[in-house]
């Protein structure tokens, strides 16, 4: 088995961008628009078949700037993206920046120790008032969350205009001339945000109609043993990544692949065949990953010798299946989540286009868990063992944006063990009809009865 390191894949990463830009494969704009209804009429289609009829979708659905502009504002704009823990805002005055879908943001702690989500746009002439590097004002950069920093006030480089951590318009020079000029009427805009479980969600389109705490309600009294909103961020990692979102979404939910990109390091431990699916949902995908007879064995004995096989201790509290199992959720639209019984793993998607996106995998622990003295021993096994076969999924994920440039694509079928997929094409094809996944349709039942 040839082993991959992680420069070689970057390097892939890079090389595979250059190649999957359209411009590397000149199209049509105006043709490729006319094609969007048929595109939504097929991925209807195909996620109206049964499980044991399932195929993949149009390559059009992870390539074509049609498709993606659709599934921006009916599904991800649409929807509650997640972009920060609360563990990277812990003090008054700690933010994060990122860009999600063209929206340059802020995530902030304020003063009232309450989380925002802001506009980086300076409401004066546009700015971005915090540009790479913060402009020249008294934001900080800290250690921790990418794009993470500290500051009092946030202000323009432009014209210095200031405003406070709520976004309030605090003070900008020479405007006494601008007739009837009101200062309170000039913020930063905020968006629409919730913190729900530890972790901070924003609705672009400021009208979904289920807040997380409804809509994932069902999965939160799962999430609620491992007591998310008490752990903190440990490690962040950011990958740019040359292929569509929904190729990593589908690659972290189905478990098929450990049979392949996973043969040496998760199919040992997490054999494929075993895996399983649970029933369909409005709002989220579960699915479950036992341990193997041999993975058992390997905990039976490091416990009789009084030793334990996880790298961090386990998570106080979980169930007897917990502690034999990773489980993997996706919160529509691709909140990406796996419980493991010693930790979580967070990724965070940011869509750039058809054909890339920028990826942050984290890892969560108990804070108790980072005063250990060993910890930092720890923590370099897990993200060791955690990059290691992040790189072997991110070599599969780069080779099929290849493939759906290709004129050689055909739509696959799927095998039962992909039955995340096939749900998440439910999903989307419910959104194309303007509703959510069991509302409109009959619930698909679970890979297990008790599911
Ligand atoms: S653009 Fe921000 S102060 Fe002028
Ligand atoms: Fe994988």
């Amino acid at each position: 088995m040839p082993v991959i390191d992680e420069p070689q894949v970057r390097a892939a990463c890079e090389f595979n961008q250059r190649l999957n830009v359209p411009q590397a494969l000149p199209r049509d704009p105006a043709a490729e628009a006319a094609t969007l209804p048929a595109t939504l009429d097929d991925l209807k289609m195909t996620a109206d078949r049964p499980l044991g009829q399932a195929t993949t979708l149009p390559a059009a659905v992870y390539t074509s700037e049609a498709f993606y502009r659709w599934e921006a504002e009916h599904v991800l704009r649409a929807g509650w993206q997640c972009v920060a823990h609360t563990s990277q805002l812990a003090e008054v005055g700690d933010f994060i920046t990122l860009d999600l879908l063209g929206e340059p943001l802020i995530v902030v702690r304020d003063k009232d120790q309450g989380v925002r989500v802001l506009s980086r746009t300076c409401p004066h002439r546009g700015m971005d008032i915090m540009p790479p590097g913060f402009g020249h004002g008294p934001a900080e950069a800290r250690e921790g969350p990418p794009g993470g920093g500290h500051t009092r006030l946030f202000l323009c480089p432009y014209h210095s205009w200031t405003f406070e951590l709520d976004g309030r318009l605090k003070a900008c020079p020479e405007m006494h001339q601008a007739t009837g000029f009101q200062r309170a009427e000039w913020g930063l805009r905020e968006f629409r945000a919730e913190v729900w479980n530890g972790f901070v969600f924003v609705n672009l389109d400021g009208v979904a109609p289920h807040a997380p705490a409804e809509q994932w309600a069902e999965f939160g009294s799962h999430l609620e043993k491992w007591a998310s909103q008490d752990l903190v961020v440990v490690d962040a990692r950011t990958w740019e990544c040359p292929f569509n979102w929904k190729v990593i979404t589908e690659n972290f939910m189905e478990s098929y692949h450990h049979v392949g990109a996973h043969s040496q390091s998760l199919q040992p431990m997490m054999p494929a065949r075993d895996t399983w699916t649970e029933a369909e949902r409005a709002h989220f995908i579960r699915c479950h990953l036992p341990y193997g007879a041999k993975e058992r064995g390997a905990i039976s004995e490091a416990e009789a010798a009084g030793g334990a096989r996880e790298t961090f201790p386990l998570i106080p509290g979980l169930e007897e299946r917990d502690r034999f199992e990773w489980g993997l959720t996706l919160g529509f639209p691709n909140w990406l989540l796996a419980y493991v019984p010693d930790c979580l793993i967070w990724y965070r998607l940011q869509p750039e286009g058809p054909h890339r996106h920028t990826l942050l995998t984290t890892l969560l622990v108990p804070r108790a868990v980072t005063q250990l003295p060993d910890f930092a021993d720890r923590l370099q096994r897990f993200t060791a063992a955690s990059v290691g076969f992040h790189l072997e999924d991110m070599e599969m994920c780069v080779g099929v944006q290849r493939g759906y440039y290709s004129s050689g694509y055909q739509r696959g079928r799927l095998s039962h063990l992909e039955m995340s997929i096939w749900l998440f094409q439910r999903y989307l094809a419910a959104r194309a009809r303007g509703t959510w996944p069991t509302l409109d349709r009959p619930a698909a039942v679970g890979q297990r009865a008790d599911s």
